[in-house]
Formats: structure tokens, C-alpha cells, sequence
């Protein structure tokens, strides 16, 4: 099955700042295909992997056209690079959209939070309760003024519903404070990177606000602190010993190993893949699990999380 079935075709881009840009495509050979706020799709690169980017609402945006908001890595490992550098006509291939950060059904309020490129799908979201008619109130954080993409859309969208936020003045972003005044009922939104998920999720269970009621998605940076180590991921009912090199990922290593597992977000937000371990020290870098799952160390997300240890045993 071809993972990449949609052919893009870019028609216009835009710098939104010096670091984001927004494209727009054309489908190919195809109707355009039914996706809802939150969704992203998968855009294969050159180098054989590909990327998730979330699909934006933008305002005035053709019926059938795609949009997508990209930020520049220097580090990057190839797909910020290959996006900014795409022109007009150039074709991409990209998976279906997948959505694992829908938003909720009903009257209830929002509260939205996003930091950085987070805004992608979050721009896309109030798109959706201000259609609907629904509560909402975006908060956007960002470092500096120049830095935050798309603030003549979101002003354009969410009207009096937006408040930026600037990490270094007194405008700084207060989340206890803005889930203070949220509805009791609200849902809670966040995509950014995963301090401020974390922070998010905090102050909501803090607020007393139901984990079922709080829903994020991580906006992985595609520049890692420190290089990988290669380990070994032993998988308990067969005994077989796979090797995970340094630039792969467990999920990688196991397909290439010809091991079925099962996957969809592959940046640890989704919770699919998560498999049990049995011995050794799990890496654990995704969003999903609680504290507690992660300290226990029995359970692991293998999209995204390595190992401390020199191998892992597996539950598979
Ligand atoms: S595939 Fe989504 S958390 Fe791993």
C-alpha cells in the first residue's frame, strides 16, 4: 500500500516570518480530501522518511487547496530544509490526513494554548469553534514579536477571542491564570513544544480539570540535544534481537527487521505504540504517559523513546 497516495502541487508560498513559511497546494490527480481541525498529514521527503505538518484553515484559502505552515530548523534533518526550498509547481507525495487531536463535539467552551509553530493545527481549530459559533480564547506564546507566524489570520479569525503572549515582557503567558478564567466546563488545547504541554497539563490538573478534557499534541523540534546511541531491543516471544542504530527509531529498526508493530502520530503524542517493557531502561521522550507510567519504566512509546540501557527487552 503506497503510504504517500496524494500528489501536492505547490501554488503559492508565503515567508510569514524569516523562520515560517506557509504553502499552499494543489491536489493532483485527485479530489482534495475531507479533513478536520487538528489533522496533519505526512509529506514524504527525499531521504526516504517523511514529516508530519498539521493542515491550517487559512483565511480565504481555496475549497481545493491544502495549506501547510513549515518553520525552519538550521539542525533540521532534511524536512524543514526540503520544504522551505520548494517553489511554485514543484510536487510532493503525502499521506491521507490523520487527525489525533480532534476537537471536542458539543457546546462545551475552549481554552487553546500554543507555542511556536504549535499554532499550526490550533490556527485551524479556532477556525472551527468560531464557524461553529463556540466559546473559545486562543492564547499564543512566542519568544519575540518577529518570531509569531500568522497574527493577521488569527486576528482575522478569532477577533477579540486571541491573546499573544511574549516570553520576555509583561505580556508573558500565564497558565494558571487563563484556566482560572476559563468555563468550568471548557476543553483545554495545547500544541507546542513539551514544556509547555507539560505546564499545561499541570496547571489544568491543578485547576481540577479532567485529563479527559485536556488534549495536546507535541511539536517535536527536529534538532535533538544530544546525538543518539545505537541499543538493542530484544523482543520477548520470539527472542529475537533487533539492532537500533544511533539515526533510527525502535519502530524502524523493528519493520526493517521485518517485525509488524503498530503505529500512527511516530512523535510519541498518539499513545498506539506504546508497548510494555520487560527489562531494561526505557529513554522515555514522548508526551503521553503520566509520570508514574514513566518512572515505573514498564512501559514505553517506540515511536519516539530510546533506551539508557544497552538493550531493551520487549513485550511484543
Ligand atoms: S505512534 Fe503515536 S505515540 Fe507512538
Amino acid at each position: 500500500m503506497d503510504v504517500h497516495p496524494l500528489k501536492l502541487k505547490v501554488r503559492s508560498y508565503v515567508a510569514e516570518t524569516p523562520f515560517i513559511r506557509s504553502l499552499v497546494f494543489g491536489v493532483e490527480d485527485g479530489v482534495v480530501p475531507q479533513w478536520q481541525a487538528g489533522a496533519h498529514l505526512r509529506v514524504a521527503l527525499p531521504n526516504g522518511g517523511d514529516r508530519p505538518y498539521s493542515l491550517m484553515a487559512l483565511p480565504g484559502l481555496p475549497e481545493d487547496a491544502l495549506a501547510l505552515g513549515v518553520l525552519r530548523e538550521e539542525a533540521s534533518s532534511g524536512g524543514s530544509q526540503f520544504m522551505h526550498a520548494l517553489k511554485v509547481g514543484d510536487v510532493v507525495k503525502a499521506s491521507a490526513p490523520v487527525n489525533n487531536f480532534r476537537l471536542h463535539e458539543g457546546a462545551a467552551p475552549a481554552l487553546l494554548f500554543a507555542g511556536g509553530i504549535g499554532i499550526t493545527p490550533v490556527l485551524s481549530m479556532a477556525a472551527e469553534l468560531a464557524a461553529r459559533g463556540s466559546s473559545y480564547r486562543l492564547h499564543y506564546a512566542g519568544r519575540t514579536p518577529g518570531l509569531l507566524a500568522f497574527l493577521p489570520q488569527l486576528q482575522e479569525i478569532c477577533a477579540g477571542g486571541l491573546s499573544v503572549h511574549y516570553d520576555n515582557d509583561e505580556s508573558r503567558l500565564d497558565i494558571a491564570a487563563a484556566l482560572g478564567d476559563a468555563a468550568a466546563n471548557a476543553h483545554v488545547y495545547v500544541c507546542g513544544p513539551s514544556g509547555m504541554i507539560d505546564a499545561v497539563k499541570a496547571a489544568a490538573a491543578a485547576a481540577g480539570v479532567s485529563a479527559d478534557r485536556v488534549h495536546y499534541e507535541l511539536f517535536k523540534s527536529e534538532q535533538t540535544s544530544a546525538p543518539d546511541r545505537p541499543f538493542e531491543v530484544e523482543i520477548k516471544s520470539t527472542g529475537q534481537v533487533v539492532g537500533v542504530a544511533a539515526g533510527q527509531t525502535i519502530i524502524e529498526a523493528l519493520e526493517a527487521a521485518g517485525v509488524d508493530v503498530l503505529y500512527d502520530c511516530r512523535r510519541g503524542d498518539c499513545g498506539i505504540c506504546q508497548c510494555g517493557v520487560i527489562a531494561g531502561v526505557p529513554d522515555h521522550r514522548d508526551v503521553i504517559l503520566s509520570d508514574e507510567e514513566r518512572a515505573s519504566n514498564k512501559v514505553m512509546q517506540i515511536c519516539v523513546s530510546r533506551a539508557k540501557s544497552e538493550r531493551l527487552v520487549l513485550d511484543l
